[in-house]
This record gives structure tokens, sequence and C-alpha cells, in this order.
């Protein structure tokens, strides 16, 4: 029999009948308790890597990654052959960027997208071809745009009229021509966290439909730029294709008035695939995503008697965010009495430095010990960091083992994708190394901070050096 339900636990969250289990979906597939009951990713047990590499700790399945790679590759090159058509993926970078995942996600055949200089340099420094980026970015400056024609990026998004501007000055200087899309907004709203979705009319991403086709007109009187199609992206973590196909439908009428004055030989329709962060999430299988957003596509340019685009694809949490898996050390517990009753919360050794998910969009995650499976009843527990912050919330609400507790490391799934790349260093608090982990090896992809990382940046604590070795040499000179 299992206990009831904690009163202050939320309706979605059922009791487990092992509160060491391993949801199917939410772990890497190669996550596993083996006979001591200690769970191991990529073969590897949780504390050898806590012990090797510390703890707060990113671990990322390798595999994991590679296998999603390819089957978005796979699943769209599958379903747009389907119509006698072919596709291309870009791994969105903002979910995670290192060069190692770089080369992954290359290496399975797709793309890259980042939106930022220092996200494109990530992506050149790991030998990502030039031609295979895309770059994002409602705000790109000058010399990010200078250096992206200059290395020869593949494609531009152009996402404002002054762009178009900085682009066709850099073009006229520089003899180059680039590939540019331009972002538009659909108007769909993804059914998702207000602040994740996109393609709201009054935001900042992208041209709306009315403004777009003036946006065209002026890209077509350039030399230096190939308006080669259309972009648009809906939001995030989104579960179902209704979005998608709505969206597709909308951007399809522009797609076909603007192919009166040129071809658009490709449309990229963005990501925003949502993936399993609790056993309650229920995201679609990524085949029947891509077959039901591609023949959606096909149908609506057969209608319009228009041949089908190239289609690309965006995907950044879908790819790397089921990969990750942070290891926390519990370092204290406490129960809180409460008027409707008592809630224990559970302290680790990060927190909103390291996953800002939850303080940002109510993010909800689950937990599991990793160094050892516990006993006793299942307890509901509120996991939570060491920053000064009441919303410093880790996992929300969590059913663990009721002996869990100091010493114990704890381990929170689908960190992946927008936990690294969304850190920070608040309290000063270093941010924890990144590990790829595959067949049983480990390797550090990006090193842990350090407390003299974190005071080399202080100008004051830096001068104070500098003074010292000033006093010294001028002692020096004296003698
Ligand atoms: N393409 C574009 C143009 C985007 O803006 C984004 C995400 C993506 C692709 C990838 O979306 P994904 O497949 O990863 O959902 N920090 C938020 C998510 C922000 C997403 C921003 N753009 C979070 O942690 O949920």
């Amino acid at each position: 029999m299992l206990p009831p339900a904690d009163s202050l636990a939320p309706e979605w969250l059922r009791v487990p009948e092992d509160a060491n289990d391993l949801a199917p979906g939410v772990w890497p597939a190669s996550a596993r308790r083996d006979d001591t009951g200690q769970l191991r990713i990529g073969g590897i047990a949780a504390a050898d890597l806590v012990h090797a590499h510390g703890s707060p700790l990113l671990v990322l399945d390798e595999d994991e990654v590679r296998t999603r790679a390819r089957a978005f590759r796979d699943a769209f090159a599958a379903a747009t052959a389907e119509h006698g058509g072919t596709s291309r993926v870009y791994y969105a970078g903002k979910a995670f960027l290192s060069t190692a995942v770089a080369r992954w996600v290359t290496e399975e055949g797709l793309n890259v997208d980042v939106c930022t200089r220092g996200e494109l340099e990530v992506a050149l420094a790991a030998g990502v071809a030039p031609g295979r980026i895309g770059f994002h970015g409602n705000n790109k400056s000058v010399s990010e745009l200078e250096r992206a024609v200059e290395v020869g990026v593949g494609t531009i998004i152009v996402d404002s009229l002054i762009e178009i501007e900085r682009l066709a000055a850099i073009t006229a200087r520089t003899g180059a021509v680039q590939s540019i899309l331009i972002r538009v907004n659909s108007g769909v709203h993804a059914e998702t966290h207000d602040f994740l979705a996109t393609a709201h009319e009054d935001q900042k991403f992208g041209f709306s439909f009315a403004d777009a086709e003036g946006a065209v007109s002026r890209i077509r009187e350039l030399d230096g730029l190939r308006l080669i199609g259309l972009h648009c992206h809906i939001g995030s973590q989104i579960f179902g294709v209704g979005g998608f196909r709505e969206s597709a439908a909308r951007v399809l009428e522009l797609h076909e008035r603007l192919c009166q004055g040129g071809e658009l030989p490709l449309l990229n329709l963005g990501g925003g695939f949502g993936i399993a962060y609790t056993r309650v999430d229920d995201p679609t299988p990524i085949e029947l995503l891509a077959s039901e957003i591609v023949d959606a596509v096909a149908a609506g340019c057969a209608v319009r008697g228009i041949p089908l685009p190239e289609l690309a694809f965006e995907p950044g949490r879908a790819i790397v965010g089921t990969a990750g898996v942070t290891l926390y050390e519990i370092g204290t517990t406490k129960d809180v009495t409460l008027d409707a009753g008592s809630r224990r919360y559970l302290s680790v050794d990060g927190g909103m430095s390291d996953n800002a998910r939850p303080a940002l969009y109510g993010a909800q995650y689950s937990a599991r010990l990793a160094s050892r499976a516990g006993s006793g009843e299942p307890v509901l527990v509120r996991v939570v960091g060491k920053h000064c912050e009441s919303g410093d919330i880790v996992v929300d609400h969590e059913y663990l083992p009721e002996d869990a507790g100091p010493g114990d490391l704890l381990a929170v799934p689908a960190t992946g994708a927008y936990c690294a790349s969304l850190s920070s260093n608040y309290n000063h608090v270093p941010r924890p190394a990144v590990v790829a982990v595959s067949g049983g090896a480990a390797t550090v992809i990006v090193r842990g901070e350090t407390i003299d990382d974190l005071l080399a940046r202080d100008a004051g604590i830096a001068g104070a050096r500098a003074a010292d070795t000033g006093a010294v040499r001028l002692a020096e000179g004296e003698r």
C-alpha cells in the first residue's frame, strides 16, 4: 500500500511506488542503478564522477546527444523525402554550447545555429564549417556581422531593417555575397510558459507579416544579399504539432507571395520541441513530429501549387536537454512546520546559479538519490540551493526516500539545456564543470570555475596584486 499523498503536494505529482526509480524518458538512456543501488550514467558511478570532478557537476551523456541529433536528422530527412524534398537540422547552440558538443552534432550531420559572437567563436573553434552555421539575433552589431561575413557563415537570419543596411554596407565594401533568411512572426502563440513564446506580434523578434514585404523589396535591390527564404520560430518547450502546423500554414502564405518576386529555396521553421522534465510530461516522438509537420507543409505547398522548399529546423533543448544530469551533494535538511502541515527542505551545494529555470520560469524538475538507493517511505521534499534568495529552488516538489540526507548525492535529470548556458556567479558561487560520459569514460568538456577565477576579475584584488609586484620592483631598484 502506498502512503497517502502529502497534502502539500501538487495534484500532478503522484506518490511513487519506488522512490528510487528512474522515470523513462526523463533520464538519458544509459542511466541505471547498479547492484549496490548507485546511479550510473554512461557506465560511470555518480560518486566516482563527483570524486573526480567535484560537486555540483553537470554530466552530459554523449551517446544521448548523438542519438537525438541523428534521430532529428533522420526523421526530418525521411519525412521530407516522402514528398521528394530535403531538410537540414541546425542544433540551437544557445541550449548548451561547447566545442565538444558542436563536434558531436556536426559529426551526426547537423548544422549549428548561433546567436552571438561568442557562440560563433565556439562553433568556429570546434572546426564547424562556416557554411554550416546559421547566425541569429535581434541586435547583431556591425562587428559581429563583419566577422560572420568574413568567415563565410552559411546563413544570417536578418531581424531588422537596420541589420539589412549594415549587411549592405559590409558586402558592398568586401564584395561578398551573403545568403540570408528573414525572420518573421507568424503570430502563433505557442502553448507554453508565456516568457518563452516568441511569435507574438508585440515582441522583439523578427518582422511582422505587414513589415516583411518592404524588407524583402529592399533586400532584393542589394547585390550583396541573397535572400534564400523565411524563418519563423514560435516558442520553446512546445508539446504537440498544432502550433507548428498553424504557424507553417501562415508563413507559407507569405512565402508564396514573396516567391512571385524571386525564388525562396529554404523555409526554416525554427525549434522549440518539448522534452520531459518530470514523468508527467509527454513529448511527441520525433518521427511523429517530423512527419506531421512536414506533411502539413507539403500539403500547403500542393494546395498553392508551389514547390516544397528545403525545410530547416532548429532544435536545441530536444538534443541536449535529456542528456544532462546535474549531481549535487545534500548539505542540510530541515522540516519546516506550516499551518497546513510540514515540509521537508533538502539543501544542495548549487542552485539558481547552475539552474535558473525554476526561478525564471517556474520550471518543474525531478530528483533521485544518486550515491545509493534510499530506504523508508517516500517523503515529499523541496530541493533548494545555497543562494541567498527564497526563490532559489532546484526541485519544487518531489518524493524521495525518507532517509535522504546530508552527504548523499542527489541527481536532477533533464538539465542539459539552458542550465549551464544560463548559469551565473550569483553569490560568488563558481560554476560547475561539465563532464561528458560515454562507454565508461568521462571527459571534462568545460572545466569548473575556481575561487581564483572569481577573484581574477575583481580589479581591486588584481590591483592589489599589481601594487605588491610594483612595490617589490621598486625595492629592488632602490638597492
Ligand atoms: N531557434 C530560435 C530562433 C530560437 O530562438 C530558439 C530558442 C531555438 C531555435 C531553440 O529552441 P529549443 O528547441 O531549444 O526550445 N531559456 C529558455 C528557452 C529560451 C529559448 C530561446 N530560443 C528556457 O530555459 O526554457
